[in-house]
């Protein structure tokens, strides 16, 4: 087994925290663990040779695939329920009273492979019924991994991962995936109001609207606590007045550190105008 030198180690937590806000000041024996394969496909005698070959590499491939070895991209359909049923019982009635335009815009940051936006979609769609035909809800999901977004967009699932989700959602959502035993395919009436993109949190990101749900569960996780409250104000700028954030129920946010209003926990949101 390969191990890290002490400054080998503390040379590739800086480069990843200054990149991509990713703190592995703990996770060395991870590091040694997931990355040994990795190091040898490569022909790499040691984490130095290794981290010159991320250093060097202009396509983005290497790095991907030293995230995708890194983080963890644990997700699957109705994770927390209680945000979904926020949505239902108290978001989704408001905006029936008052968004007159019928669009209704959603960011699911740090998306893994898309169980949260397609459970958003699946919630809006139950809730509406057949006016849903009236509302645009078009959902960005946008992750660091290019290899998570893939399986995203093709949206087939074990069903291990669709444990959670009701009998007759199984039915109305999902069909038999093709030419897989014991795998489902998200239907296109949810996929088709998904656009998934790669984009690093850690990036001045821009877009030419403002949202109204901002999903960012289980990412922060990995940040310290002054990236964090960046992010969290970042959010906040590219919230609609009146919009959420839904953050993940073991995460927190210093509430003197921000303008969102506490609504309940892991649930914040921007005071209306
Ligand atoms: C544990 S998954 C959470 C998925 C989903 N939000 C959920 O709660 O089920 C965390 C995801 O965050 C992504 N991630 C980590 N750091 C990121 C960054 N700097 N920018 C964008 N995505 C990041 C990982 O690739 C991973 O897919």
């Amino acid at each position: 087994m390969i191990k890290l030198t002490d400054k080998e180690f503390k040379e590739m937590y800086t480069y990843v925290k200054t990149r991509y806000g990713i703190n592995l000041e703990s996770k060395r024996v991870l590091i040694e663990g997931r990355l040994n394969s990795t190091l040898q496909a490569k022909g790499c005698k040691t984490f130095s040779d290794y981290i010159l070959l991320l250093r060097k590499d202009t396509t983005g491939e290497e790095i991907t695939t030293f995230l995708n070895k890194i983080t963890t991209n644990l997700t699957f359909f109705m994770r927390e329920p209680k945000h979904f049923e926020y949505l239902k019982d108290k978001i989704l009635p408001e905006q029936e009273k008052t968004n007159t335009r019928k669009i209704y815009r959603i960011w699911s940051a740090g998306c893994s492979l898309g169980a949260e936006a397609y459970t958003t979609l699946m919630t809006i769609n139950d809730y509406f019924g057949v006016k849903k035909s009236l509302w645009r809800t078009p959902v960005l999901a946008t992750d660091i991994s290019q290899s998570v977004l893939t399986g995203a967009k093709e949206a087939t699932y074990k069903a291990d991962l669709l444990k959670d989700i009701p009998l007759n959602w199984r039915v109305k959502y999902f069909k038999p995936a093709a030419n897989k035993k014991d795998e489902y395919q998200v239907v296109p009436a949810i996929r088709q109001d998904v656009e998934f993109k790669v984009l690093n949190l850690m990036d001045d990101f821009h877009f030419p609207y403002l949202f109204n749900l901002i999903f960012c569960r289980n990412v922060m996780i990995y940040f310290d606590q002054e990236t964090r409250k960046q992010l969290v104000n970042k959010y906040y700028e590219r919230l609609e007045p009146g919009g959420y954030l839904f953050i993940g129920h073991s995460e927190t946010i210093t509430r003197d550190a921000t303008p969102f209003q506490f609504i309940q926990p892991a649930v914040y949101r921007k005071p209306s105008r």
